[in-house]
């Protein structure tokens, strides 16, 4: 949380990544035409340099582009594989944790008899609903839910927005669990469990640990804060998860894992050619179902 008014400023460069992507990668498989309307217009302005292929002059200006368009070639595998596990379970409920600038609610017509919940940390998903303005949403219904994971008691903060605990939930927690403490993923996680009828879905993007990924981040971060404009300054990762810790944790709590792709082998999946592969290498998306009864 980095911006005068603690909204996320990473949750804007995934977004950016996705508008950069849109009708230029994979187009047969992806498409995102919610992410640049979500963007304002100087977000809006490196997003055009990538799609026009321009690298602006200027270092500081080249490392935001790099960035964007490394961004626009991870998101292109991990919104396909997160879009597929969501249409194969499009539950009555949608809960997305860290929503962002999620724009699954607006583009997704199988969500069209689906109640869709947003839950974010407060500032972030203020300055969502001041840059969604009166979009119409496909989802059958959109609520908010004002969370902050490392304060907050989750369980309430869904009652309130009118989650049913008794009937399945589809839960999509996508580019937070590396924002979160060890203790803030477990909490998170129990809560969930607590909350999750039989045949519920927890569908989770997340880090495994890679010292060259980790070194390269460190680099990328050092030198664009020294131009304090940096997504990722406010936003440290607190948490690399390996596959088998988090298959443990979730099968703790009755989830049992469906499929734990990288994904580098999902846009080998899309044919899709990676230019860029740090971030998309140590990225992952887990779909895990509810194997036993609360
Ligand atoms: C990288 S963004 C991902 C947004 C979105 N899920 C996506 O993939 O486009 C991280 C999100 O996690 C949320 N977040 C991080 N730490 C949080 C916390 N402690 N409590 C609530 N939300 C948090 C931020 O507000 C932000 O929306």
């Amino acid at each position: 949380m980095d911006d005068a008014s603690g909204a996320s400023r990473t949750a804007v460069l995934v977004c950016q990544g996705r508008a950069a992507a849109h009708g230029r990668l994979a187009v047969d498989r992806f498409s995102d035409p919610i992410a640049p309307v979500l963007l304002r217009p100087a977000e809006r302005e490196v997003v055009e340099q990538v799609r026009a292929g321009q690298p602006p002059a200027g270092w500081r200006d080249r490392m935001a582009y790099e960035l964007v368009q490394g961004c626009a070639e991870m998101m292109v595998p991990r919104t396909v594989a997160i879009d597929d596990a969501v249409r194969q379970r499009a539950a009555d409920q949608l809960v997305i944790l860290g929503a962002g600038l999620d724009s699954r609610a607006w583009r997704l017509p199988e969500l069209a008899g689906t109640t869709v919940i947003e839950v974010d940390h407060p500032a972030s998903q203020a300055d969502k609903l001041d840059r969604i303005g009166t979009l119409a949403p496909l989802a059958g219904s959109l609520r908010f839910a004002p969370v902050r994971f490392d304060r907050d008691e989750l369980g309430s903060a869904l009652a309130g927005a009118g989650h049913d605990p008794a009937r399945p939930t589809t839960w999509l927690w996508e580019g937070v669990v590396a924002y979160l403490t060890r203790g803030q993923v477990r909490a998170t996680v129990a809560a969930i469990r607590a909350l999750s009828a039989p045949g519920s879905r927890l569908i989770v993007n997340y880090q495994q640990p890679a010292v060259a990924s980790m070194l390269g981040r460190v680099v990328v971060w050092a030198m664009l804060k020294r131009g304090g404009s940096h997504p990722m300054a406010g936003e440290p990762w607190r948490s690399l998860w390996t596959p088998a810790a988090l298959r443990r944790l979730l099968a703790r709590h009755g989830f049992a894992v469906e499929s734990d792709e990288n994904l580098i082998e999902v846009a080998g999946r899309l044919g899709f050619e990676l230019r860029q592969r740090r971030s998309t290498r140590t990225g992952r998306v887990l779909v895990a179902d509810l194997s036993s009864p609360a």
